[in-house]
């Protein structure tokens, strides 16, 4: 497997603190796969996100796109930045214009995009994320989940070869998280890499074909999912949880599951109930 990105014995402290966020982390961000990061709060998620695209660098170690660490030139960065896509877990921290238009145009104007071609590509990408009728209300008056789904067009539209997500469902209800998950889905057939952090199992599971469990700043599994999720007592030490639809499926008798595959999602779940009974 290439790795698109790759972290080395990264060690990182936040000044002032005393604890390490990051412990000797190394991890590989398999190219052109799905992959999901999960970990209890405070594992290093984040802090690992705000590394891979410079905001954060290594006390020591390093971090390197495409095999080539990291420069921290403000030029390199800069382009570093518009290959990789950051979606914060804070909307907050990521909306810096007056209404859901302005904020998803910005980057693409940035990127020196044609004025009509910007136009186009704001208005679909706000339509794909069912935020048109919210394009030019303040962002100061949307909910936490708008704001989200703003904050997820506005690196969505400028398709970044690898798209960074920190926890991009907390805060959606079901339509929307199946909006993002289908837009996803779109952006990862047309190659993009994609690595989400998240706290969601049942996400992970169904969505995710490369996992990485992070604990206490370092990387301590990776694999398949199902790799992953066989190992029931570890991921349970670690304070995870198990996906609930593997947890009825292992409920089963053994007899019923015979040597067919776990189901990843409910669909799935429902079509071998069907042929089973
Ligand atoms: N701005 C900060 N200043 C000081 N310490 C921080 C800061 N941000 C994170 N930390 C610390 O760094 C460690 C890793 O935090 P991080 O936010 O990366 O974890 P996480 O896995 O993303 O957690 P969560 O699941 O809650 O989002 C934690 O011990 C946390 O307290
Ligand atoms: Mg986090």
């Amino acid at each position: 497997m290439t790795s698109i990105l790759e972290t080395v014995e990264v060690f990182f402290r936040y000044p002032g603190t005393s604890i390490e966020a990051l412990r000797s982390l190394t991890l590989h961000i398999p190219e052109k796969k799905k992959t999901a990061i999960c970990g209890h709060n405070g594992s290093g998620k984040s802090t690992l996100f705000l590394h891979a695209i410079g905001i954060h660098a290594p006390t020591s170690g390093n971090v390197l796109w495409k095999n080539t660490p990291l420069s921290y030139k403000r030029k390199e960065l800069t382009q570093l930045r518009q290959q990789i896509g950051l979606v914060f877990q804070d909307p907050e921290q990521q909306l810096i214009l007056n209404t859901p238009y302005e904020d998803v145009s910005y980057g693409l104007r940035n990127a020196g995009i044609p004025e009509p071609e910007i136009k186009l590509r704001t208005v679909k990408m706000l339509q794909s994320m069912r935020l048109e009728h919210l394009a030019h209300t303040p962002i100061h008056h949307l909910s936490l989940g708008q704001k989200k789904r703003v904050a997820l067009a506005g690196v969505l539209v400028l398709e970044p070869e690898l798209l960074l997500l920190d926890e991009p469902t907390a805060y959606l209800d079901r339509i929307s998280e199946q909006q993002l998950l289908e837009e996803l889905e779109r952006i990862h057939s047309r190659g993009m890499t994609l690595a989400m952090a998240t706290h969601d199992m049942n996400l992970a599971y169904a969505w995710a074909d490369w996992m990485l469990i992070m604990n206490e700043g370092q990387c301590v599994m990776e694999g398949t999912p199902d790799e992953i999720f066989s190992r029931t007592d570890a991921i349970t030490a670690l304070g995870l949880d198990t996906p609930m639809l593997l947890d009825i499926w292992n409920a089963l008798p053994e007899s019923v599951r015979g040597d067919l595959r776990p189901p990843k999602n409910i669909e799935a779940f429902k079509q071998l109930f069907g042929s089973i009974f």
